[in-house]
């Protein structure tokens, strides 16, 4: 089983170039499917889950290449409209594929993607809106969703709360239906902008992403395209609170810093001097990160729920207490036992965790339960006094292209063993 094995107390230095948005390439790639040709997509990450979801593009008669940081998608074949449960179980984002396949051959059999490690994921939203667009969905005798729709008509949808993946689902499915959909209360997170962008490169007539309201008028056809998608606002996240977290100093290339804005925000408020321009930024971490009053994590542009363990991690060494209230997910709090092996000083009550500041972590063997909570510990492990053995490290690779190489060009002592 591979291991992060992190030696701590090494001040970060240096520069970093930030992957592809590993939550833009994911639609975007189930997006090439509505278009019977040649997609070409840059600034691809190579992570797990990218790997995933070409293995299902794949398995569904697409042909697909993934040149260095370029995938070249040829959906030109006839595609089949059932996806196996092990995909779903695998990846919750091949939801997404509803919209797509249903779009393209109006029809579909698929399994609910379970809830994970972050909590209850129910996908109520993203049916309520396929089937006011027209699509029929019944649970088949193995409980899986058998989707059908004769034709696709153009509606208003109000979303009851603005999910991303449902925007997603539903944008896939509108873009081919019949007349004119909109689409209220819509996610405004940059990874909708950038399908959308995407989707009209292609030929789309989608307008209004980014804002509470998407119009989108339904296309008979596509054509070739390609795309660049935008860097991946959560890994740059990750590397700012790394320079933080270190007392660091540290210049991160190749992001939107618009994207970041709220993230930015919170680390100043923490003492970190930072400087920037339109697409790079430098992070200077204090000598010691002051705490923050509430942290509350909310739909974009408000703080994002994939920077909140990370920013736990920040703040278990802050001089003072810090309040952090995650308000997306109702148990985004695995990482707080692990930190707290490392003697830090957090309590969780339901969606509130007290995070009371410590001088110092100290390393010990702790495990990744997820994603983001992985990446929190990595940064803990950099802080800490000591050795951080943090297993569970494949959780990690879903969403981070090489993280321990690029923590090591910045002179991070981390290595990734087997155990
Ligand atoms: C996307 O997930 C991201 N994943 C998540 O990133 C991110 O945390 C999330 O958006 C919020 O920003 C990808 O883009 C692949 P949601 P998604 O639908 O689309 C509730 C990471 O670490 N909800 O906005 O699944 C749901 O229960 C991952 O990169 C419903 O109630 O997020 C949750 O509480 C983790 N009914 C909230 O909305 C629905 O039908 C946010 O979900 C759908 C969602």
């Amino acid at each position: 089983m591979d291991v992060f094995k992190i030696y701590g107390g090494r001040k970060l230095r240096g520069e970093v170039k930030i992957q592809g948005s590993k939550n833009a390439v994911l639609p975007i790639l189930v997006a090439t499917m509505l278009h019977r040709g040649r997609s070409i997509v840059h600034n691809c990450p190579r992570i797990r889950d990218v790997f995933i979801m070409i293995d299902i593009l794949k398995y569904l008669g697409c042909k697909v290449e993934f040149i260095d940081d370029t995938i070249i998608v040829d959906a030109s074949g006839d595609l089949k409209t059932e996806v196996p449960t092990q995909f779903v179980s695998q990846m919750r984002s091949s939801i997404f594929l509803m919209g797509a396949i249903i779009g393209r051959e109006r029809k579909l059999k698929i399994s609910y993607p379970g809830g994970c490690d972050i909590g209850h994921r129910p996908i109520d939203l993203h049916i309520k809106g396929l089937r006011k667009l027209g699509v029929e969905i019944v649970d088949d005798e193995n409980g899986l969703m058998e989707c059908v729709a004769q034709d696709l008509k153009g509606c208003e949808i109000h979303l009851d709360f603005p999910s991303v993946g449902a925007t997603e689902n539903i944008m896939l499915a509108a873009s081919v239906a019949e007349g004119r959909t909109i689409i209220r209360n819509a996610a405004k997170e940059p990874e909708i902008m950038d399908l959308q962008n995407f989707l009209n490169s292609m030929g789309a007539k989608i307008y209004g992403a980014g804002s509470n309201t998407i119009f989108i008028e339904g296309v008979k056809k596509f054509k070739d395209v390609e795309y660049k998608i935008i860097p991946d606002r959560i890994v740059a996240g990750t590397f700012m609170v790394a320079a933080a977290i270190t007392a660091g100093d540290v210049l991160i290339k190749n992001v939107v810093v618009e994207h970041n804005i709220p993230v930015i925000t919170k680390l100043e408020e923490c003492g970190c001097t930072l400087y920037y321009n339109d697409n790079e930024l430098r992070v200077i971490g204090p000598k010691r990160p002051k705490a923050m009053e509430i942290i509350k994590t909310l739909p974009y542009p408000g703080f994002p729920t994939d920077m909140q363990p990370q920013m736990m991690a920040l703040l278990s060494i802050a001089s003072g207490t810090s309040i952090i209230y995650e308000s997306i997910y109702d148990s985004r709090f695995k990482h707080a036992e692990e930190l707290n092996k490392m003697r830090a000083d957090i309590r969780i009550d339901s969606r509130i965790a007290v995070v009371r500041g410590v001088d110092k972590l100290i390393g010990t063997s702790v495990v990744a339960k997820d994603l983001r909570g992985g990446a929190a510990l990595t940064l803990a492990g950099l802080a800490a006094r000591g050795t951080t053995i943090v297993e569970g490290i494949h959780h990690i690779d879903r969403g981070y292209q090489e993280l321990e190489k690029c923590l090591q060009d910045l002179g991070a002592e981390i290595e990734r063993t087997s155990y």
